[in-house]
C-alpha cells in the first residue's frame, strides 16, 4: 500500500490523525549513525512518545533522553537497560527520583536536587555511591564565551565547586555531565563550535573531580528544515568535524561515552497531520474551511498564525518548540485539483484563536476532503492541548516499512 492509499484507508476510521512514516524515520536515523562515528544517540521522548516511534528509534540502538518518570518507564518498557536511559528534567519530585533510581541514570538539574539524591543515598541503600550526572549551565553560548541566567542546570562555576567539594563523597559520585542550550540549529559550524566548547568543559570538570568522566552528554541542537528556505544541517560535514575533535579527545578518553540527544531530527519531517473538512461556509465574502482538531489537535500551526499578527520578521531568538517560524507548515489537499480558492482554515473550538491559515490559496475543498499539514512528527501531538473542549483526540499511526500500522 502506498502512503496516499494508507492515509485514505485510515481516514475511514479517523477524522483527524497523525501519520508517521517509519521508512523516513529509519533513513534519518541511519544518516545520523553513519556520520557520527563513536557517538551514541539518545532519543528525546518528549518530542514524540508514540509507541511505534519508540519501537523504531530504540530498535536502531538509540538510548533515551527521558524528561519525566513516565518517560523513564516507557523506555524501560521498550527494553532499554539502565545505562541507556538518562533522566534529565528540572524540578523532579523526590518520589520520582527514588522510583527512577533503579531504571535510569539521573542527571541532576540543581544543587538542591543533588542534595535530595544524597539524602536518598543516606537512607540505607546498598548501591552506594549513587552515580549521578549534572546538567550544567555553561559559561558559554553557541555564539559567545559568556554564560546566561537559565532555569536549567547548575551554573558552571557552582557545578565545578560542587564537583571538587564532593569528589570523594561516600553517597554520590558524579560520573557525567550534560548541557543543552539550544534546539533547532541549522548551522553546522555553530554546532561544531558548541561541541568543541563542550569537550573543553568536560576537561574542566575532570580537573575539579580529579578523575575522568564516564560520559559527556552534548545535549541536542541539530535542527530540521521548517521553512521552505531552510536547508538540512550538513551532518556529513558536522560528523566528520566532530570525529576530528574527538580524535584528540579520544587519545586520553578511550572509555568515555559521548552522547548527542536528538528529538526532532528523525521523526519531525516524517510526520504529517491529516484533518478532515467538517464544514465550509462563506461569511461576508470570506470562505472558511472548518477542519477537525486544529488548535487542540496540532497547536503549532495556530501558534505560528497568531505570531504572524505580531511579528513582521523572524525573531532573533527561538521560542522552541512552541514557535519556530512564521512559515513552518505547509497546507495541502490530499487530492489536489486544478480549481483554486482563497480560503481561511479554521477549527471547531469556541475561540477565535483556532485559525491555522488565513486567506491562502488551496485547491477547492468540500466537506469530507482531507487536508495535510507538514512537519508534524515532533512536538506536534505531544505539544497540543488535546483536553481543551473535551473533544476526541486525533489518532496517531505509524506505517511500518512492511505496510502494517502501529496505532
Ligand atoms: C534537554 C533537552 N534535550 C534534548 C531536547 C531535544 O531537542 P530536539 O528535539 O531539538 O532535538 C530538548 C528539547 O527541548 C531538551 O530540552
Amino acid at each position: 500500500m502506498d502512503k496516499k492509499q494508507a492515509i485514505k484507508k485510515l481516514a475511514e476510521k479517523y477524522d483527524s490523525f497523525y501519520f508517521y512514516d517509519q521508512q523516513m524515520i529509519l533513513e534519518r536515523i541511519d544518516r545520523l549513525q553513519k556520520n557520527f562515528k563513536g557517538i551514541e544517540f539518545l532519543y528525546s521522548i518528549k518530542c514524540n512518545p508514540h509507541s511505534g516511534v519508540l519501537e523504531t528509534v530504540f530498535g536502531k540502538g538509540f538510548g533515551a533522553d527521558a524528561a519525566s518518570l513516565r518517560e523513564v518507564e516507557m523506555a524501560a518498557e521498550h527494553g532499554l537497560p539502565k545505562d541507556l536511559i538518562y533522566y534529565s528534567a528540572p524540578a523532579k519530585a523526590a518520589g520520582d527520583i527514588e522510583a527512577a533510581l533503579g531504571k535510569a541514570v539521573l542527571i541532576a538539574d540543581s544543587l538542591s536536587e543533588l542534595e535530595r539524591i544524597r539524602k536518598i543515598a543516606q537512607s540505607g541503600r546498598n548501591d552506594l555511591p549513587i552515580k549521578v550526572g549534572i546538567r550544567i549551565n555553561p559559561d558559554f553560548s553557541y555564539e559567545t564565551n559568556e554564560g546566561h541566567a537559565n532555569k536549567f542546570g547548575v551554573d558552571e562555576g557552582a557545578a565545578l565547586d560542587y564537583m571538587s567539594k564532593m569528589k570523594d563523597d561516600a553517597f554520590i559520585c558524579i560520573t557525567g555531565i550534560h548541557a543543552h542550550i539550544r534546539s533547532q540549529e541549522l548551522d553546522a559550524k555553530k554546532l561544531r563550535s558548541y561541541y568543541d566548547k563542550m569537550f573543553a568543559l568536560a576537561l574542566r570538570c575532570e580537573e575539579a573531580l580529579g578523575r575522568k568522566l564516564e560520559y559527556i552528554n552534548l545535549g541536542s541542537g541539530i535542527g530540521i528544515p521548517f521553512d521552505e528556505k531552510d536547508s538540512e544541517v550538513d551532518v556529513e560535514w558536522l560528523g566528520a568535524e566532530t570525529e576530528k575533535l574527538l580524535g584528540d579527545f579520544r587519545k586520553t578518553h578511550a572509555g568515555t561515552r559521548i552522547f548527542i540527544e536528538s528529538g526532532r531530527y528523525a521523526p519531525g519531517p516524517s510526520g504529517i497531520y491529516v484533518t478532515k473538512v467538517m464544514d465550509k461556509k462563506v461569511s461576508y465574502g470570506k470562505t472558511y474551511i472548518l477542519l477537525k482538531n486544529t488548535l487542540n489537535g496540532f497547536m503549532r500551526p495556530s501558534a505560528a498564525k497568531m505570531m504572524s499578527k505580531y511579528l513582521t520578521s523572524e525573531p532573533a531568538f527561538s521560542w522552541e518548540p512552541l514557535f519556530t517560524g512564521l512559515h513552518s507548515f505547509r497546507f495541502e489537499a490530499l487530492e489536489p485539483n486544478s480549481e483554486k480558492e482563497i480560503v481561511t482554515l479554521a477549527g471547531s473550538l469556541c475561540t477565535g484563536t483556532d485559525v491555522i491559515a488565513e486567506d491562502i490559496e488551496m485547491p477547492r475543498l468540500e466537506i469530507g476532503d482531507l487536508v495535510i499539514i507538514t512537519n508534524a512528527g515532533a512536538y506536534a501531538a505531544s505539544f497540543s492541548p488535546m483536553q481543551f473542549s473535551s473533544q476526541e483526540a486525533p489518532g496517531q499511526v505509524l506505517m511500518r516499512t512492511d505496510g502494517s500500522f502501529a496505532e
